[in-house]
């Protein structure tokens, strides 16, 4: 029986042949089962032998159909594999290597303090119309704010966007009013750069316009976010300051958050860091974007984003952040 199975099953090649040779020999009138039956005419002796004899067979054959059983079922698991020409979703993954940039980090922390307090975030271009960039924020032609953005022009006569401002106009008719929204974006400017200056930096913006809005919304906001980002109480102060797109304007400075405002290297000293240029927006601002500025007022800032990443970081030399030295951007971990 033995050699007859081991002959048998050297030609098997699918699971069905399988289960009939599996039948042949173990099943109720299988060969095995028979050779048990035929026990009975032996004498007591000759049973105990010929029983272990079947009993060891009986396990061997078993045993030899469940290894072939999962050596079937691989080689057509291998099959299917081979058919199936989508991702193998089964397979482990490479390990994920990589740091998020420094900018990242502190972009994607803003827009989720930013998305709890119902703001929408926005991309925009960074090639932009002239009148985007200027105009519809009240800069128009000749007016000698122009100069002081440093702006590249390029051959089509659109610019790089020198400001996140750039895309007000656009989200301002988006939304219509009320609206709340940030916009975080590159942006560019034709400076030397140095290790506090860059042509190319991160900004975020940030809107808010609806019936009653006034400088207090504006001051709530900006304490209760930058509070999140250092994880700590900051007291704020607004100074006048001007941009033809915001009136009042302001620049918005905090307390510094090394020394609470006694002074020390990070605030050169003074107490107070200045951090964020921002404002009521101007009523011509809003009509150009349709809204009704008799109904609605709103308040707009300008968040450096590069500069809020190198004081939340203590990175002192800007250049770090578009080096692409690996060594440096590494380090920089969510908190
Ligand atoms: N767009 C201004 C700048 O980059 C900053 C700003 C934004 C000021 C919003 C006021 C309100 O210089």
């Amino acid at each position: 029986v033995k050699a007859r199975f081991q002959e048998e099953m050297q030609s098997i090649c699918g699971t069905e042949e399988l289960e009939k040779i599996r039948v042949a020999y173990l099943g109720k009138k299988g060969l095995i089962t028979d050779l048990m039956k035929n026990l009975k005419d032996l004498n007591a002796d000759a049973k105990r032998e010929a029983g272990q004899q079947i009993n060891q067979l009986k396990q061997q054959v078993s045993e030899f159909i469940a290894a072939k059983s999962s050596e079937l079922e691989a080689a057509l698991a291998q099959a299917r594999l081979q058919q199936d020409t989508r991702y193998d979703i089964s397979l482990p993954a490479k390990p994920v290597t990589g740091t998020l940039h420094p900018i990242t980090i502190v972009q994607r922390e803003l827009e989720d303090i930013f998305r709890s307090m119902g703001f929408a975030v926005e991309d925009f271009k960074e090639v932009v119309t002239e009148y985007d960039n200027f105009e519809a924020v009240n800069i128009p032609k000749y007016h000698p704010a122009r100069d002081m953005q440093d702006t590249y022009y390029l051959d089509n006569g659109q610019v790089l966007k020198t400001h996140t401002s750039a895309a007000q106009n656009t989200i301002l008719r988006k939304y219509g009013a009320p609206c709340r929204a940030i916009f975080p974006g590159r942006c560019f400017r034709n400076e030397a750069i140095d290790a506090s200056h860059e042509n190319t930096f991160f900004q975020m913006e940030g809107i808010m316009v609806g019936e009653d809005i006034s400088i207090s919304n504006l001051i709530y906001f900006m304490k209760t976010m930058l509070s999140e980002v250092f994880q700590k109480d900051i007291t704020v102060r607004l100074r006048p300051g001007f941009f033809p797109f915001v009136e009042p304007g302001f620049e918005l400075d905090i307390q510094c958050h090394v020394c609470g405002g006694t002074g020390c290297p990070t605030c050169k000293q003074g107490g107070w860091i200045e951090l964020c240029p921002c404002g009521m927006i101007h009523p011509n601002v809003l009509t150009m974007a349709g809204i009704d500025s008799e109904k609605y007022t709103g308040f707009a800032f300008g968040l450096g984003l590069t500069r809020l990443a190198m004081m939340k970081f203590g990175i002192r030399d800007i250049r770090v952040f578009n080096s692409g030295n690996l060594k440096s951007l590494e380090q920089f971990t969510i908190q």
